[in-house]
Parts: structure tokens; C-alpha cells; sequence
């Protein structure tokens, strides 16, 4: 057994002290970055779930435990999340997701992948210039607060449609966690009350919201026991007949609540409110298979388009936290999200180019344009003109993600949302519903931005019954017949991002699901014309480098709530969620 010694002379304790003090400035270089916290890493051979609240992971994983599949997990794990954390996500929103079922031949086959699109819709009655005043200016704050920034909901819709489709067990038994965290309640935690703190003016406008999220109009504190009785009831009526949303006593209690208040949701729109199933949009990077959520998200389409750009460029070599690399990645965002502004919207609706914006062909031309050593400012890149795009036919803050992966491998890859926190800060009377404020994904007018301050054009104008574009990026990786991972997060605008650096950092870089979660993230939108950094992840020399290539760094903290799941050659399981969140993991057969 070897012996521990400890120093015993005073010349050695001197040595000892050196060394130690040496070994930390040698951490503290100037391009060393202080480190972020990293996340847990849960693994199963089984199954897992892992979304952003521990008592929805824990609805999924009972679901899992009683022979459900990844269908069930992720509707119990949805509705838990409409209860647990209401502000990002829930039944009077909407969402995307990817399901991936195995092949029956792993070796011969391909993961069959499938999108369901459950977003919310523009009511029937919105119009073109609905947030603009008589001088023509966009009204900013009716697009966010209020019952007029509210789009029709298909959270109900989707997970019920997932659920015909693939689901094992009961409906009913699928909203029982939900229903119980409602009516016996949950104790709030910090990101919940700083959330509501920020929102608490424009909820105390609203009386039904006002009774359920404050205590008399004062923001509830961490620790607080939320009891929502209004929802536990709207939630047993869904699980009687998930029909009663649409056209039942509960769409009949949001069209009166719309009509009091001056929304322009009626019985009607709800009535014909459907989800529809679309093809992923799915490309190549290294031998990896990347599918993401094709339009009216804008996600995949550039999700896959930087994937594109960056192509068999050897980042790894490069290393993830050096300048060429965020300065490469930077620029290659910032063309994305330039052509997303001009080319992005409903496809009900108009025609997006999405094969051009994704092909290897467009990603080259793009990649020429990019100096390694020069930035560009965002006024100098332009969206692509449709005319361009044409000849190269030559061959896509708050909201929530969750994934799940079942002992059959299936998956399923979901983000949902309910737009800014607490959406549009109100409740539909009666239901204990907050309503979203979807509405404002929309470009209210040219030019004018949105709550993340994305910009866009005629692709994304207010229509009747049109879809906001969205950059919910839910995705799923697979190696031919054998699923590698699946991945998604909230943040707005930074989702793309978000989930391209999650992946490369797993892909690339080779990181663990912890460690590929944690890594520090770095972002650019094209307009403003920023590249935002996130504090203590970077060293001072590589932010020093930065600014003198001309990026316009600013630095702010950690963004996004990521979630992973990740599957090794031996079949195990590996899943995390972001440490900037409060969400957990958790396997099965452990
Ligand atoms: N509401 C944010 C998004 O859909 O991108």
C-alpha cells in the first residue's frame, strides 16, 4: 500500500508552497478561462429522460418504469412541465418535435425520423399591420403583453397526436403526475421567482393570472408551495377527452376570455387548430446524419447550413476555445441568420428555399466569402437574393426542451414553449391556462425586431392563420441504423447556435454529454451586429483576439437550458442537463 508523506521540514513545506503557487498562476494565464460549472452525467442501459425541472424528468421516468415507450415519457414529462414550470412552456403554447424510431436492421437500415409540427397559429381574424399604430409604427408592447399577442395553442393537439401514433399506455394515466403536481403543488425554486419577478407588473394586469402566481400581487418566494387548482381541473377534462380543448368547455372558456379582453381567438379558430406531421431536415456532417426541425422553424435549415459552412474544416485541431474557431463559427452565423431575416417563414405559405440554403454547393460559395483573418460587419452580409439562391440548385427568453430515448430506442426530441417568460402574462378565466405570446415571432413590421431581436421581411408578415417562424432547434444525430444522439434547447434566437456548439462539442470535439452541455457558448445573429460571449467561459487572450479582428464582443452570462442524450457503441445511454438550468436526468434500472 503506498504511503502518503506529508512535508516535514521547513524547506519543504517552502518548496511545496511554490510549486502550489506557481501551478495556479499557471492556471490563471490570461487565456485561461475561469471554469463554468459542469453538469451531471446520468447514464442507463435502459432508458432516460431528461428535461428542465426534476419532477418532470421524474413524470417521464415513472412512465418509463410502468412499460411506457419514449411516447409516453415525453407527453407525462410535457404536461409535467406545463405545471412545474409554467413560465417556459405548457398547454396554452405550442412546439416541434422529432421522433426517431429504430429500424428493424441496424446494419442495413436508416433511423426512420418524423417532425411534428404542434406551433401555434395566427388567429383568423389577425391582420398584416395588427401591431402598428396610426403613424405606422410597431406598437412594441401588444405583441408581447396581453391577450392580442396570443397565438391559437396546439401543445394539447401535438401530444395527442404523438400519442395515437406511437404511445403504449393510457392517456389518462399519462397526465396523472401533471395533475397531482397542480392540485397538491410543488415548491417554487429560484429561476422560477426570478422569472416571475420580472414578469409580476404585467401579471398583476391580469386578475386571473395575478390570483394564481402572487400572493396579492407580491411575487411568491423560493420555497413557496404553488397550488393551481384551475389547471388540475383543465388538465382532468384533457384526460377525459383531449378534444375539450378544441372544441369543448375549455376552448369555449379561452374564446369568452378572448372576447372580454380583446384577443381575437375565437371557438372557431380552435376548432380547426391541427398539427402537422413534416419531413426533418437531415444532412451530413462527418458521417453523422443530423436531422432538425425544417420549417416554420428556421433551426434545422441553419442548424445545417453552418454545419455546411464549417464542413471539413478540422476545428478539432483548431481547438474550441481559440479565436479561429469562434472567429469562423461567428461569421458563419452571422450569414445564416442574414439569410433567415429574407428567406424564412410559414412553407404553407410561401416557398422557402430550404434545399439552396442547405446545399453543400450554397455552404462553399458562402465559405469563400469568409476571411479568416477580417471581419465582416453585418451591414457588408446580406441575405442571399432569391435569384442567387436559385442558381445554386446545383444540388433552422424561455421555452423548454426534453428528450427521451426508450429500451427500444426509440427517441423523441421535443421543444415547447409558450414564447417570452410567462408568454403573454395572462390566464384564460377559469382554466389556470397562461397563454403564450407566440404572436411576436412574427415580423410585426420589416426590419422591426422581435423580442430576441431577430429582424425579418414579407416571408414572416402577420397572415391568417400563419405560423411565426421559430429557431426551435430539436434534432436528432444518427449513424445510419444506430442512433448517436439527440439534443435541443431553449433561448429564442440563440437556439440554433446553442445546439450547433452542443453538437459539435460531442461530434468534434468529443466532449461527454457534461461536458458537451457546460462548455462555454459564444453567439452572433447577424443583426445586432454583436458577438456575445459568455462571461468566465473565455481567456482574456482569446477575447483580446477577437476584438482586434473588429468582432464587437460583449460579454453576458450563460444562455440557454440544453439538454442531451447520447447513446455509445455498447449501447449505453449517457444524458445531461445545462448547469445553467435546474433541470435533471434521470435513467431507468439503476
Ligand atoms: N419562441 C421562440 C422560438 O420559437 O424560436
Amino acid at each position: 500500500m503506498p504511503q502518503i508523506r506529508f512535508p516535514q521540514t521547513k524547506n519543504q513545506i517552502v518548496i511545496l508552497s511554490c510549486v502550489a503557487v506557481f501551478l495556479w498562476l499557471f492556471s490563471c494565464t490570461p487565456n485561461s478561462p475561469k471554469s463554468l460549472p459542469l453538469a451531471e452525467l446520468k447514464r442507463s442501459k435502459e432508458s432516460i429522460v431528461v428535461s428542465a425541472h426534476p419532477l418532470a424528468s421524474e413524470a417521464g421516468k415513472l412512465m418509463l418504469e410502468k412499460g411506457g415507450n419514449a411516447v409516453d415519457a415525453a407527453v407525462a414529462t410535457a404536461f409535467a412541465i406545463s405545471v412545474v414550470e409554467p413560465f417556459s412552456a405548457g398547454i396554452g403554447g405550442g412546439g416541434f418535435l422529432l421522433l426517431g424510431t429504430p429500424p428493424e436492421n441496424s446494419e442495413t437500415q436508416q433511423y426512420k425520423i418524423r417532425a411534428l409540427d404542434f406551433r401555434e397559429r395566427a388567429p383568423k381574424a389577425a391582420t398584416r399591420n395588427m401591431y402598428l399604430n396610426e403613424k405606422g409604427e410597431v406598437e412594441k408592447r401588444a405583441s408581447l403583453d396581453g391577450h392580442l399577442a396570443v397565438g391559437v395553442p396546439g401543445t394539447v393537439a401535438g401530444l395527442y397526436n404523438i400519442h395515437k401514433s406511437l404511445g403504449k399506455l393510457p392517456w389518462k394515466e399519462l397526465l396523472k403526475p401533471a395533475i397531482r403536481y397542480a392540485r397538491d403543488g410543488f415548491e417554487l425554486r429560484d429561476d422560477f421567482v426570478s422569472k416571475l419577478e420580472k414578469r409580476l407588473e404585467v401579471i398583476n394586469k391580469n386578475p386571473a393570472a395575478r390570483d394564481i402566481f402572487t400572493k396579492n400581487g407580491q411575487a411568491y418566494e423560493p420555497g413557496d408551495l404553488l397550488i393551481q387548482t384551475d389547471q388540475a381541473q383543465t388538465l382532468e377534462t384533457i384526460a377525459e377527452n383531449p378534444q375539450s380543448f378544441y372544441t369543448g368547455k375549455i376552448a369555449q372558456a379561452i374564446a369568452t376570455d378572448m372576447a372580454k379582453a380583446g384577443g381575437l381567438i375565437t371557438l372557431e379558430d380552435l376548432q380547426n387548430y391541427t398539427p402537422i406531421w413534416r419531413e426533418p431536415i437531415c444532412g451530413k456532417f462527418r458521417q453523422a446524419k443530423v436531422c432538425a426541425m425544417p420549417p416554420p422553424s428556421s433551426g434545422g435549415v441553419h442548424l445545417l447550413q453552418i454545419l455546411n459552412i464549417v464542413g471539413e474544416t478540422n476545428l478539432q485541431q483548431w481547438g474550441r476555445e481559440n479565436a479561429d474557431t469562434i472567429h469562423l463559427l461567428t461569421e458563419a452565423m452571422r450569414v445564416a441568420y442574414a439569410d433567415r431575416s429574407l428567406h424564412l417563414g410559414d412553407p404553407d405559405f410561401l416557398e422557402v428555399p430550404v434545399k439552396e440554403l442547405t446545399s453543400l454547393s450554397y455552404a462553399q460559395q458562402r465559405r469563400q466569402e469568409i476571411s479568416l483573418t477580417k471581419v465582416r460587419r453585418s451591414t457588408e452580409v446580406q441575405p442571399v437574393s432569391p435569384e442567387v439562391l436559385r442558381s445554386n440548385i446545383l444540388e433552422s427568453p424561455d421555452t423548454t426542451h426534453l428528450t427521451v430515448v426508450d429500451q427500444e430506442r426509440n427517441v423523441i426530441s421535443m421543444t415547447y414553449t409558450i414564447n417570452g417568460s410567462f408568454g403573454a402574462g395572462v390566464v384564460a378565466a377559469g382554466t389556470g391556462i397562461l397563454l403564450n405570446n407566440e404572436m411576436d415571432d412574427f415580423a410585426a413590421a420589416p426590419e422591426a425586431p422581435n423580442l430576441y431581436g431577430l429582424v425579418g421581411d414579407e416571408a414572416n408578415a402577420i397572415a391568417p392563420r400563419k405560423t411565426p417562424l421559430s429557431s426551435m432547434t430539436p434534432t436528432i444525430v444518427t449513424d445510419n441504423g444506430r442512433l448517436i444522439m439527440a439534443t435541443g434547447s431553449p433561448g429564442g434566437s440563440t437556439i440554433i447556435t446553442t445546439v450547433l456548439q452542443v453538437i459539435l462539442n460531442v461530434l468534434e470535439y468529443k466532449m461527454n454529454v457534461a461536458e458537451a452541455v457546460s462548455a462555454p457558448r459564444f453567439h452572433h445573429q447577424w443583426l445586432p451586429d454583436k458577438l456575445i460571449l459568455e462571461t468566465g467561459g473565455f481567456g482574456e487572450a482569446t477575447v483580446n483576439e477577437l476584438k482586434q479582428r473588429g468582432h464587437n464582443v460583449v460579454m453576458q452570462r450563460g444562455w440557454g437550458n440544453a439538454n442531451v442524450v447520447f447513446q455509445d457503441e455498447s449501447g449505453m445511454l449517457e444524458a445531461a442537463a445545462d448547469p445553467r438550468g435546474e433541470g435533471e436526468a434521470m435513467g431507468t434500472g439503476q
